[in-house]
């Protein structure tokens, strides 16, 4: 069992504000949201996503983070000491498993990021390069985009092996200030594209007609991947938090920073996709396509393209990270490994299970699911339209009936001062979260496959 009174807490409630903004904000916001946004058909989507962000990513998020707080654990072992002898380590033991899975893929997308650094640094970011058949040309080779997610992911294992994670969150979160600024020039550079209204309208001009029960699911998807829900990375990291530490007020720093982050790179990404004639509904492909074509219509477009690239790298490598901790931490804390073989292990062993989604490009490539796609989207789709929604049900309803709402509503207003979290936040546990979350997940599923 691990030492209770020894451990650590952030430094500051700002430790605990960048890390966990550093594990939210990543290629979620840059790659997937925009993709998403576009195979769902715009605004509508977009709406339903920040309603669920709001109503039931925000009070998720406080949840886990005060379970981890008062269990002081990892997931597994923060269950176990709010409800002994109760099986719901299993719900724990889920989000390590989904952790593994997740990171599996992520980590495949950080080295097509990495990969662009060095096409941004080549200069193959010209005005008449094909950038759809540069994306495809690259993913569908089957040796180099496995090196590249075996470059992630020892860069991911040297860190959680080092135990840097906070060096390194502190230092990389001096650079967004610098990414949000590349962001705001590239999204001038973009509205000034001849034919980016249409953009802006697809953004934020819902039609209604486009909504399925699928439209939910994705929705739900998306917000827990981006806010990095439904998995433990909130128990994983409230565990560090001291009791003075405000709870309400830093969830709602960290749900803001990485809603604005996505709304900025749909900002980006889709008045270009219709200045250039390009396909809203390209899929996982779109900001890579795109964002190079806006680098090359730019003055110094090079230095600009590789360090967007070098920061989205580093923005991912802050989200791998906190992956590979919750599940490096369990088999440290709980199964007795050192730092440095559990991480590395696991980075072998989720190295190899990530290599057949990247094949899914190439040599798998006849390989389809009816519904959901090539063998990466099945990835995507078992981790984050079934696991994740099924991790962060359990936690309310752990929170809302096990432990009981009004412990979980204490523990995060214990400071006496600053933000607290209304009445509205047992019903919303006990009610609102889980039932929303079940039908959305009974529709999306039956909507996938029927
Ligand atoms: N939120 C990260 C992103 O947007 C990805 C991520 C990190 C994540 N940790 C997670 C997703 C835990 C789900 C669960 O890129």
């Amino acid at each position: 069992m691990p030492d209770l009174k020894g451990r650590e807490n952030w430094a500051s409630r700002l430790g605990f504000i960048l890390a966990a903004a550093g594990s939210a904000v990543g290629l979620g916001n840059i790659w997937r949201f925009p993709f998403v946004v576009g195979t769902n058909g715009g605004a509508v989507f977009v709406l339903i996503y920040l309603v669920i962000v709001i109503f039931i990513g925000y009070p998720l998020m406080v949840t886990e983070t005060v379970v981890g707080r008062a269990g002081k654990r990892n997931p597994v072992g923060a269950f176990q000491a709010l409800a002994p002898n109760s099986p719901w380590w299993l719900a724990g033991a889920l989000g390590v498993f989904t952790g593994f899975l997740i990171l599996s893929y992520y980590s495949v997308v950080g080295g097509w990021s990495l990969a662009y650094v060095i096409k941004a640094l080549t200069g193959e970011f010209t005005t008449d390069a094909d950038f759809v058949a540069l994306f495809t040309g690259h993913i569908s080779l089957t040796i180099a985009p496995i090196i590249w997610h075996a470059v992630f992911m020892v860069l991911t294992v040297a860190i959680i092996a080092g135990g840097v994670v906070k060096g390194i969150q502190r230092w990389v979160q001096f650079l967004w200030p610098v990414m949000a600024v590349l962001i705001v020039i590239l999204i001038i550079r973009a509205l000034t594209l001849e034919g980016s209204g249409a953009g802006i309208a697809f953004l934020f001009r819902p039609d209604f007609s486009e909504i399925t029960a699928r439209t939910f699911l994705d929705a739900i998807a998306q917000s827990f991947f981006t806010l990095s829900l439904g998995m433990g990375v909130f128990i994983t990291y409230g565990s560090y938090l001291s009791d003075r530490d405000n709870v309400p007020s830093s969830a709602a720093t960290v749900v803001g920073l990485d809603t604005g982050i996505a709304i900025l790179a749909g900002l980006v990404i889709f008045p270009a996709v219709f200045a250039f004639g390009f396909e809203p509904g390209a899929g996982a492909g779109l900001a890579f396509i795109t964002l190079p074509a806006v680098f090359a219509e730019m003055p110094v477009g090079t230095l600009f393209g590789t360090s967007f690239f070098l920061l989205l790298s580093l923005a991912a490598l802050t989200s791998a990270i906190s992956l590979l901790e919750v599940v490096a931490s369990w088999l440290i804390d709980e199964k007795g490994w050192t730092r440095k073989s559990a991480s590395a292990v696991l980075g072998a062993v989720i190295f190899v299970v990530g290599i057949p989604a990247s094949l899914g490009f190439s040599a798998f490539s006849g390989f389809a699911i009816p519904g959901i796609g090539d063998l990466f989207d099945t990835y995507d789709w078992i981790a984050n339209s079934i696991l994740l929604p099924l991790g962060g049900l359990l936690t309310a309803v752990f929170a809302g009936y096990v432990w009981k709402a009004k412990s979980a509503r204490a523990e995060a207003n214990k400071d006496h001062m600053g933000m607290k979290i209304g009445e509205w936040y047992g019903p919303a546990l006990r009610y609102v979260v889980p039932l929303a979350i079940i039908l959305v997940m009974a529709f999306g599923i039956i909507d996938t496959f029927v």
